[in-house]
């Protein structure tokens, strides 16, 4: 047990899915694994363990921005053996042929700082994905018949932005969209030799300023929850 996870040694799997939202990892997991067990319940942010095709896997919420997602992932990993990390999440394009709905697969995470920002100094480190995930992400993906962006994201700090000009040196520079925790992800996946990714689906856009109903983000949040299941056991 750790300070933010009470499940019993053996109760996390080495595959965990981490979407912000502790509800969606409830609705994950009865949706998509099965047997699915509660195996986290402290602060509200449920993790679930059961199994899909025969493999064992956890759906575990991760909060909202890189310190909270800093804590799981670290307990995680170092606690419990977590060995491949999946963020299933929502994003903000940046780019005006990124629609809402469609999936972004994270090649890289741009920053202003992430929690780790004081191991790195003045070290501008690139976190980016794993590659055999990646490629697996995008291969299911296709086969599902969507096609991804694949290219960087930005992790940001807030949402609530109060600096339009970066947001379009991001936008000139290529950057497919804007969440709040994939940076701190794939710098922890690098530190500790574990596999890292993150599938986002574009809930809002800000360059057109659309945005998903809510009605809408589950079918959305299935389609990345199947293709995160299918990247981890291709
Ligand atoms: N900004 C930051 N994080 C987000 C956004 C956004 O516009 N949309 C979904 N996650």
């Amino acid at each position: 047990m750790t300070v933010h996870i009470d499940a019993k040694p053996g109760q996390i799997a080495e595959t965990v899915l981490m979407p912000g939202d502790p509800l969606r990892a409830q609705w994950a997991a009865e949706t998509f694994l099965e047997n699915p067990e509660c195996v986290n319940r402290v602060r509200g942010m449920f993790g679930f363990t059961g199994t899909w095709k025969g493999n064992r896997v956890t759906i575990h919420g991760s909060g909202m921005g890189m310190p909270s997602l800093s804590i799981y992932a670290n307990e995680l990993i170092r606690d419990y053996g977590a060995k491949t990390l999946i963020r299933i999440g929502s994003c903000g394009a940046m780019q005006e042929r990124v629609a809402i709905r469609d999936v972004i697969i994270a090649m890289t995470a741009s920053s202003l700082s992430t929690p780790s920002r004081g191991i790195f100094r003045d070290l501008n480190y690139a976190p980016c994905a794993d590659y055999g995930l990646l490629r697996s992400a995008a291969d299911a993906a296709l086969a599902r018949g969507i096609t991804p962006h694949m290219g960087g994201i930005y992790s940001s700090d807030v949402f609530y932005d109060e600096r339009p000009d970066l947001n379009e040196e991001m936008m000139r520079h290529g950057i497919l969209g804007v969440e709040m925790e994939a940076a701190e992800l794939y710098t922890l996946g690098a530190r500790y030799g574990v596999r890292a990714l993150a599938v986002l689906t574009v809930s809002d856009h800000l360059v057109t300023h659309e945005a998903l109903p809510s009605e809408d983000r589950e079918r959305s949040f299935g389609d990345m929850v199947e293709i995160a299941l299918e990247a981890a056991f291709p």
